[in-house]
């Protein structure tokens, strides 16, 4: 099964797709994440992708394009695919469709996160990941079982990104409403959109998406 995961910053994608993940053994496919390797590896990426992103614009359709092409052609054929942050643009979308298919696959779903963009800068703002192992964490939403140490690997060390400010926010809001929101009646017209609460509990949230892969 291949997947997109679809909504504005801090609609809670990167959450969900970790727990598809870990329940359903599917692999999340995130360009922000790949971004961000890629920043703090300082590839040729990197260094062009990491004043963009700090900014909250959208790095090339080219760059991230290449990067997930990439990435579907080191995964199994057999492993699902989520889409976590692409496609985010409709150049994207088209690419998204030649890259599946050269790669033998097809798209499922589309899943769109419908969130209050006023709670988003709250959520972000207060969001923060394991340094070691990824997870995510929230000030106030989702803390770890014992303050400071990781639930998942035990780790202390804990990061924030340089782009969850609340000014970088409005732009990456701004972004998504000019040039990724346009892009749902490209999937609409197939059938494949499903809208979910994406202001519900973290867990009703998964449950419903579940609900939906399910079919
Ligand atoms: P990217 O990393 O994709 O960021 P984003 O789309 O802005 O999304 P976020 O990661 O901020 O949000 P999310 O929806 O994953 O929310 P999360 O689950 O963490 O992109 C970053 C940058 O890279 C872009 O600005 C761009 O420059 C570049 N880029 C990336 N892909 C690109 C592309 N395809 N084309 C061009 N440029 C690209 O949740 C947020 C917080 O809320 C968490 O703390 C979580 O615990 C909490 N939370 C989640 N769900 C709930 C809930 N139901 N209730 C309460 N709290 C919740």
């Amino acid at each position: 099964m291949n997947i997109i995961l679809l909504g504005p910053p801090g609609a809670g994608k990167g959450t969900q797709a970790q727990r598809l993940v870990e329940r359903l053994g599917m692999r999340q496919l995130s360009t922000g994440d790949m971004l961000r390797a890629a920043v703090k590896a300082g590839t040729p990426v990197g260094l062009k992708a990491k004043a963009v992103m700090e900014a909250g614009e959208l790095v090339s359709d080219e760059i991230v394009s290449a990067l997930i092409s990439d990435e579907l052609a080191a995964m199994g054929d057999s492993t699902g695919a989520i889409f976590d942050g692409y496609p985010r643009t409709e150049a994207q979308a088209v690419s998204l469709d030649g890259i599946l298919e050269q790669h033998g696959r097809k798209l499922d779903h589309v899943i769109e996160l419908g969130v209050d963009e006023d709670a988003l800068v709250e959520r972000i703002t207060g969001r923060y990941t394991c340094a070691k192992c990824g997870k995510g964490y929230h000030d106030k939403f989702e803390r770890p079982a014992k303050e400071g140490v990781c639930d998942k690997c035990g780790s202390t060390e804990f990061k924030r990104r340089p782009d969850d400010n609340e000014e970088t926010v409005r732009t990456r809001m701004a972004e998504y409403r000019a040039k990724t929101a346009p892009i749902l009646p490209f999937y609409e017209q197939r059938g494949i959109v499903s809208r979910v609460d994406g202001m519900a509990e973290m867990d009703a949230v998964t449950a419903a998406i579940e609900a939906i892969l399910k079919g």
